[in-house]
C-alpha cells in the first residue's frame, strides 16, 4: 500500500470542499488560530511515516491530552481509579454538568472535562510534582523531550474557564475531588495546553498500538492489558456525543481535541493524526472526521 499517495489524494479531495465549522473561540488563545490550516500524519508499526499539508505544525492538543492523562493515571494507580471514575459513554457535551448531579459526582468517563478533573485530583494526591512528572511521561512515550506545556494557553483558558471551574466545585461538594479545586483546575488548564504536531501526535500514541513498544530505557510504558482498555474507552468515549458518530462512519479508537485535532489508531497497524481548526457542532474537527472516514474506507481498516 501506498500511504503516501493514499493520504495527498484524500487530502486534496477534503481540501476542495468547503471548510465548514467554526475555531473554538470560547478559549481567547484559541481564536487566534489560522482557521484553514490543515495536516495529516500516519505512522505504521512496520516502520513507515508519511504526511501532508501542516504535518509538522504544533498545535493546541486540548483534550487529546486525557487519553495521557488516563494511560499515565492508570500505570501508577492500577484499577482503584475505576472507584472514581466510570467507563461509560456520555452522550453528552464535553462540558455538561447534567449527569454528575444524579451520578453522584462520578463522571462518566475519564475522557470528558469531568472525569479528566477527577484524574487530575488523583494525580495531584501522589505526588507534590504532578504537573512535571506528567509532562516528563509524555516527553519520555512520544521520545521527545521538547514536548510542553503552553503557560498562555493555560493562563488563557483560567481567564474564561467559568464552567470548568463550576464543574470542579460540583465534583468536590459530592467528595469526589480531595484536592483544592483551585490547584486542580491550574492543572487541568495546563494539560490541555500542551502543544504538538500531527507528527508529534503520533510518534506519542504509538504506545497504544503496540505493547512492543517500548521507552528509551526498555521499560514498557503501559501494560497491554490496561492499553486495550484505554483504546476500548476511546472507541466509546473519544469523540462525547459524536463518538458513535466516529465509531460508525471511521471505525477506530480516537480521540478530539477543541484544538482540531483528532488521533485515531488501529491498535495493530498504525497511528494516524489529522490536524484542522475548523470544528462541527459537537466540537470534533470537521476536516478530521472526514479525512478519517475516507482514510479508513480506502485502506479498508475499520477494524469492525
Ligand atoms: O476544558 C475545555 O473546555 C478544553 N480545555 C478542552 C475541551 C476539548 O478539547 C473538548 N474536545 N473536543
Amino acid at each position: 500500500m501506498n500511504y503516501q499517495q493514499v493520504l495527498d489524494e484524500i487530502f486534496l479531495n477534503i481540501r476542495s470542499l468547503e471548510n465548514v465549522g467554526k475555531v473554538a473561540s470560547y478559549i481567547p488563545e484559541l481564536s487566534k488560530v489560522n482557521p484553514d490550516q490543515f495536516g495529516v500524519c500516519l505512522k505504521t508499526l512496520d516502520g513507515i511515516e508519511c504526511g501532508v499539508g501542516d504535518w509538522k505544525t504544533k498545535f493546541s492538543i486540548q483534550s487529546i491530552c486525557k487519553v495521557l492523562t488516563l494511560s499515565y493515571a492508570y500505570k501508577i494507580l492500577g484499577d482503584k481509579i475505576w472507584e472514581r471514575v466510570g467507563v461509560e459513554p456520555s452522550g453528552n457535551p464535553f462540558n455538561s454538568l447534567v449527569q454528575l448531579e444524579t451520578d453522584n459526582g462520578i463522571p462518566r468517563n475519564p475522557l470528558i472535562n469531568a472525569g479528566a478533573m477527577v484524574i487530575c485530583d488523583m494525580l495531584l494526591s501522589q505526588s507534590k510534582n504532578a504537573q512535571t512528572e506528567f509532562i516528563d511521561f509524555v516527553r519520555k512515550i512520544s521520545n521527545n523531550p521538547n514536548i510542553d506545556y503552553s503557560y498562555k494557553t493555560a493562563q488563557s483558558e483560567k481567564s474564561i474557564g467559568y464552567r470548568n471551574i463550576a464543574l470542579c466545585n460540583f465534583i468536590k461538594s459530592f467528595g469526589n475531588i480531595r484536592n483544592e479545586p483551585i490547584d486542580v483546575l491550574e492543572f487541568y488548564f495546563h494539560i490541555c495546553s500542551i502543544e504538538m504536531s500531527c507528527q508529534e501526535l503520533v510518534q506519542t500514541f504509538m504506545f497504544l498500538v503496540s505493547d512492543v513498544i517500548n521507552s528509551k530505557d526498555n521499560q514498557s510504558i503501559l501494560e497491554e492489558k490496561k492499553a486495550v482498555r484505554v483504546n476500548a474507552i476511546m472507541q466509546t468515549c473519544g469523540f462525547y456525543d459524536e463518538s458513535g458518530e466516529f465509531s460508525f462512519r471511521v471505525g477506530l479508537p480516537g480521540k478530539s481535541g477543541v484544538g482540531g485535532g483528532i488521533v485515531a489508531l488501529h491498535p495493530e497497524k498504525y497511528c494516524i493524526a489529522v490536524w484542522s481548526p475548523r470544528l462541527n457542532a459537537k466540537g470534533n474537527s470537521f476536516r478530521g472526521m472526514k479525512f478519517l472516514e475516507s482514510f479508513t474506507s480506502q485502506t479498508n481498516t475499520n477494524i469492525f
